[in-house]
């Protein structure tokens, strides 16, 4: 396989010249002059830019180095302090690990982050993909760096023909024929920002691609049949109520269960979610008794295996009694900033709208 090092040599030569600069990413000519990643920093880098955008994770990922500068510093934080940083981002179990593997790092390397691939793997919340990007970027181990962006790419220039997810794994392997030992870190960046950019699911830029002179997909001139993809199942929908009861500018949220979906997140007072609408049993009560929930209408929103319908209730109460109070939004999952911004449509921010 000669052109295994040509495809290099050139995609190498596209990210010196075009490469995109990241807030966390160390350029080839920054790391030349001898500037060295910062393991912690590249860590909460991709943990954060899994399932999202790198603009939407950028912000979270300057503040929370600007809240906590080294590892030990998340693992001495209050994980509901970090929960609520972490809010907006998703995948909250993902947030609950991180603080987990930072406690880790903390007590069983003394505070010093690991970058080699085997150690990465044993930490909590770090599978195979983060761990060989680490690896790669921050001690040049010739890793086999695969995530979403990637798959599409080797799937074209292979013209990969098993559907996915059934053949992720052989279109991984493949994958890990074009890894050497030559800038890994940079290779691997390379081929997800090549995936990013150039090789579009819908429009890929073909005419500007390094890799186009060895692309079976773009020789066939059916770049976008790839990857195959099995039909997906729909999702089902499941249903229930959410209740906003406010006073003035606050309204009650409480800690959700630790297990479960949201887990330790802090969230408006639903009913359970089912397949039928719920009782309201779980609808808040305080002192004067039921009061009078007024419907402000339904949010959607989307999870992993299922679609949420909350119906939303808000009702309006003269004083706080027990539970937690807020008048922030900002530190909930997305799903119950819908539901807030719901009931504020109805009522105005500071109370029912009077008519
Ligand atoms: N997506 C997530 N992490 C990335 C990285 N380090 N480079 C390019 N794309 C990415």
């Amino acid at each position: 396989m000669h052109h295994v090092l040509d495809m290099r040599a050139a995609l190498l030569r596209w990210y010196d010249e075009q490469g995109r600069s990241l807030p966390w990413r160390v350029r080839p000519e920054d790391r030349a002059r001898g500037v060295i990643p910062d393991p912690y920093a590249v860590w909460l880098s991709e943990v954060m830019s899994q399932q999202t955008t790198l603009a939407h994770a950028a912000p979270y990922w300057g503040k929370f180095l600007a809240e906590f500068p080294t590892a030990t510093d998340l693992a001495n934080a209050e994980r509901e302090i970090v929960l609520s940083m972490w809010a907006g981002l998703g995948y909250y179990a993902r947030a609950r690990n991180l603080h987990k593997c930072a406690g880790v790092v903390r007590d069983e390397y003394r505070g010093v982050f690991p970058t080699d691939q085997k150690t990465l793997l044993t930490l909590p919340g770090i599978g195979p993909y983060t761990a060989a990007t680490i690896a790669a970027i921050c001690a040049d181990e010739a890793t086999n760096i695969v995530d979403g962006n990637v798959e599409r790419v080797i799937s074209r220039i292979f013209a990969y023909q098993d559907a996915l997810p059934k053949g992720r794994k052989a279109l991984r392997e493949l994958a890990g024929t074009l890894v050497r030992a030559d800038r890994p870190g940079d290779y691997g960046q390379a081929l997800m920002d090549l995936g990013a950019g150039i090789c579009a699911p819908k429009n890929p830029d073909c005419d500007i691609c390094p890799w186009a002179e060895w692309c079976k997909a773009h020789a066939q001139g059916q770049e976008t049949l790839y990857p195959k993809k099995e039909k997906k199942k729909t999702i089902p929908v499941r249903h229930g109520y959410a209740y906003v009861l406010r006073c003035g500018d606050y309204f009650l949220v409480e800690a959700r269960p630790d297990q479960g979906l949201l887990g330790g997140m802090l969230g408006i007072p639903t009913s359970n979610w089912g397949e039928k609408p719920a009782s309201h049993n779980a609808a808040p009560q305080t002192k004067d008794g039921h009061r009078n929930w007024q419907r402000a209408g339904e949010i959607k929103h989307v999870f992993t295996h299922f679609e949420l319908r909350l119906d939303v209730f808000t009702a309006e109460t003269s004083d706080r009694l027990e539970g937690e109070w807020t008048r922030e939004s900002a530190g909930l999952p997305t799903v119950f900033k819908k539901v807030v911004k719901l009931a504020q449509k109805k009522t105005g921010p500071s109370g029912p709208a009077k008519s």
